[in-house]
């Protein structure tokens, strides 16, 4: 089914970004908010980020007004009653999602896809909200939504191939990298970057390194910023919502370290609260660096100490006195993820080429490495086993190795130098 107009329900930090990505694709778009002060600020915000194009010159100015011409502001929901497919981006709440999902049901033509911007709700939750949940999917769009490529299309356990394939057609139409992701805790890119942000904060915890070490480790490896550096821009309240679901989802393997907890008690959210893992001055530049601070360094020594209140059913594993065995290094937090990558490989998730392309057009892994799969072909799978079983061994069993990994070291696939591994090389 072609989609000839779209509609985005919630015009907040995404929703005003997605309209505006849908209308620079060309397609006319229906934008509802709550009251016409949110409707307007929602259309100032599209504006702001094509005025961004006419200032650097990449945008005429009457190209500007064509597109904005094709978003049209709405606070009733009679205004979706022509759309092909409508984007609901109101707060993470599953009640007003499913209430969202219920009233477009009502209106909506009955051949419309609704789809859930949802971090992490669940897509048959919404689904079920419906009529139509053969027609309801996940368009994960990632913020900010007019600059990120990669949106997950999730589908729910009866959402209908034909959806599938259209919500693709019209990612693609928007020039986004689609990736298809079947329904998990997470959906995949959150799944794959917990485990290895987790990773870096257990380390650091330890006292396995310092945090200007474990950052320039990792962006020695081509990630474009540390580890830190990234919870402090996604938020540590972000992260930590993430983790919620994870814990719920996997169980121990994804028990978040304690140090998280004292930044959470000191309000540490990252750079919008001015402090995260570093300090941030008041400046006009959004992407000055911050600084680390005596308050982490104290919290560190309270950590280790025992002193922090660690999250409820903490493990022994979390234990704060690092033995010998302890020691920071890259493959601690790449190996972790490449695990995830392959049980979510197992599970039937997402295809290999789908879990590289998420991790290099979600995560920014250096597209020239392929990402993560194809990093775990160029290390050597019996390497990336031998890894986790030693690290399963010292520091538990969150580096249990996926059973997909065993049976393929097993079958002598051992990555670019057999050449054959997740990917064949000639
Ligand atoms: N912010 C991010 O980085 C990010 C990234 C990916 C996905 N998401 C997901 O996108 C969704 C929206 O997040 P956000 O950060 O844009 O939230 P937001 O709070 O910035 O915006 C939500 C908007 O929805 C409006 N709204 C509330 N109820 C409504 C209703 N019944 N009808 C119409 N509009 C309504 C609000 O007025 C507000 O403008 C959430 O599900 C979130 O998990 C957020």
């Amino acid at each position: 089914m072609y989609i000839y107009k779209a509609g985005v329900v919630g015009g907040g930090t995404m929703g005003a970004g997605i309209a505006q990505a849908i209308s620079y694709g060309g397609l006319p778009v229906v934008l509802k908010d709550v009251s016409p002060a949110a409707v307007d600020k929602a259309l100032a915000a599209a504006r702001a980020i094509y005025q961004g194009r006419v200032d650097k010159g990449k945008m005429a100015p009457q190209e500007l007004e064509a597109k904005m011409a094709l978003i049209t502001g709405a606070t009733d929901l009679a205004a979706f009653k022509d759309v092909d497919l409508v984007i609901e981006a109101v707060p993470e709440r599953l009640e007003l999602k499913r209430q969202a999902f219920a009233e477009l049901d009502r209106v909506c033509p009955p051949t419309a896809i609704l789809a859930s911007n949802t971090s992490a709700l669940s897509i048959s939750a919404l689904g079920a909200a419906t009529h139509r949940p053969e027609k309801v999917i996940g368009l994960h769009f990632f913020f900010p939504a007019h600059v990120m490529k990669l949106v997950e299309i999730i589908p729910g356990v009866v959402t209908a191939q034909e959806t599938v394939e259209d919500a693709t057609a019209f990612a693609e139409g928007l020039r986004k990298l689609p990736v298809r992701v079947n329904e998990c805790p997470g959906f995949l890119v959150n799944r794959l970057l917990m485990p290895y942000l987790n990773e870096a904060v257990f380390c650091l915890q330890e006292g396995s390194a310092t945090m200007p070490e474990i950052e320039s480790a990792m962006t020695a490896l081509g990630w474009p910023m540390g580890p830190f550096t990234l919870v402090d821009a996604l938020g540590l309240d972000v992260c930590a919502e993430a983790g919620k679901v994870l814990l719920d989802g996997y169980g121990e393997r994804m028990r978040p370290a304690a140090l998280w907890t004292s930044l959470l008690d000191a309000k540490r959210f990252g750079r919008k609260s001015g402090a995260g893992f570093y300090r941030y001055a008041e400046s006009s530049d959004p992407r000055a660096a911050g600084t680390a601070d005596e308050a982490l360094a104290q919290m560190l020594v309270q950590t280790a100490s025992g002193g922090a209140r660690a999250s409820p059913g903490t493990s022994h594993e979390e234990s704060p006195l690092a033995p010998a065995t302890r020691r920071f290094s890259q493959e601690r937090l790449m190996f972790g993820m490449v695990n995830e990558a392959i049980l979510a490989l197992q599970e039937g998730i997402s295809s290999a080429a789908d879990i590289d392309l998420a991790v290099v057009a979600g995560l920014g892994y250096p597209m020239s490495d392929g990402g993560i799969l194809h990093y775990a072909d160029r290390v050597g799978l019996d390497v990336v086993l031998a890894g986790l079983e030693r690290f399963a061994r010292e520091l538990g069993p969150r580096f249990h190795p996926a059973y997909r990994l065993r049976q393929m070291v097993a079958a002598g696939l051992l990555g670019v130098k057999t050449k054959r591994g997740f990917f064949e090389y000639p």
